[in-house]
């Protein structure tokens, strides 16, 4: 099969599609062939070497949309399931920019019904980290929150999610980006360096660090999303930061949000996995607003 790896950290170029065994599932784990994985900045940071591994061949992609096609000992799921799954990872031999790739079984949900494969595949990473910091957050319905980069991925499913909650949400985002941040669901629209009010809690997903905390409340919440990076608590304000973690219950409820017409996965541009580094070039020119999917 073909996989895109990066055997020398760099620049979009530093991909490399090559053909490797197909890899074959052990117990409590399936194979799915893949029919469309979400390209994340997660794999562009690992493309550069941010994650370290240096001297292996990596695999690359964390999102994947497909079919499972093989299945190890003790899963519940069967040939034929169509699925969606985190493949959670820095530094793997293979990953979901591949034909094929093997999760645990535990990481997996039934795919969404109401959309197509290249729209489930950029559900998985982002939603769940959006859902798993609003717990972090742990706001009560009413409560304020700001979430900084509320047009991306992470932040656009958090306006959705937090919005559900009954939270009253406020988007940080471009100006041109008011519009689309607005249809989600955030009642109040920030943008630049305009000093809002104080918030109940901060959801960082543009990664603003200190300027975001300062739009924190007194004794309020503040999370990022860069693992063990957030800033030092101030004023009383909690401080955290979000790690992913692969969770097909929580994934399974997060496809039901998606068929409620809830969650809405937003797809940029789609590229063939023999392109995957154009793709990366494609990230790396930043402004893009919804995902790049690759499909094999
Ligand atoms: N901790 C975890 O487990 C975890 C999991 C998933 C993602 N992440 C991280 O979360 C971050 C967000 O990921 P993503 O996929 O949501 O990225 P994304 O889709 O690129 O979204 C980021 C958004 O923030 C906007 N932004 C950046 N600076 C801004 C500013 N000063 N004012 C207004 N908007 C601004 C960007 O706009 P422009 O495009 O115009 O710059 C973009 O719309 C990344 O760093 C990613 O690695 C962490």
């Amino acid at each position: 099969m073909r996989a895109a790896v990066v055997r020398s950290f760099g620049g979009p170029e530093a991909v490399d599609v090559v053909e490797r065994e197909v890899p074959v599932p052990a117990a409590r784990q399936v194979r799915i062939k893949v029919a469309a994985a979400a390209l994340n900045p997660v794999d562009a940071g690992v493309r550069s070497g941010v994650f370290g591994g240096a001297g292996k061949e990596i695999g690359l992609g964390w999102d994947v949309a497909g079919t499972v096609d093989a299945t190890g000992a003790a899963t519940a799921w069967s040939v034929g399931d169509e699925v969606v799954a985190l493949d959670y990872g820095m530094v793997k031999p293979l990953g979901t920019h591949a034909e094929y790739v093997v999760v645990d079984a535990g990481a997996v949900a039934a795919a969404p019904a109401t959309v197509d494969a290249v729209h489930a595949a950029t559900l998985p990473l982002n939603a769940l980290t959006a859902a798993q910091a609003l717990d972090l957050l742990d706001l009560a319905p009413g409560a304020s929150l700001l979430v900084t980069g509320a047009a991306g991925a992470v932040g656009g499913y958090a306006v959705q999610l937090a919005a559900r909650r009954g939270l009253a949400v406020t988007g940080l985002a471009r100006e041109g980006d008011e519009e689309f941040v607005r249809s989600l669901g955030a009642a109040g629209f920030v943008t630049g360096q305009a000093a809002p009010a104080a918030y109940d809690g901060v959801l960082d997903a543009a990664v603003l660090g200190e300027p975001a905390l300062a739009w924190a409340r007194d004794g309020g919440v503040y999370a990022g999303v860069i693992p063990q990076a957030q800033p030092a608590s101030v004023r009383g304000v909690r401080t955290d930061a979000v790690e992913v973690s692969a969770d097909g219950a929580r994934l399974a409820e997060l496809v039901r949000l998606v068929d409620a017409g809830v969650l809405s996965p937003r797809v940029a541009e789609v590229f063939s996995l023999a392109d995957a580094a154009k793709a990366h070039a494609r990230l790396a020119e930043g402004g893009v607003r919804g995902r790049l999917v690759l499909i094999p």
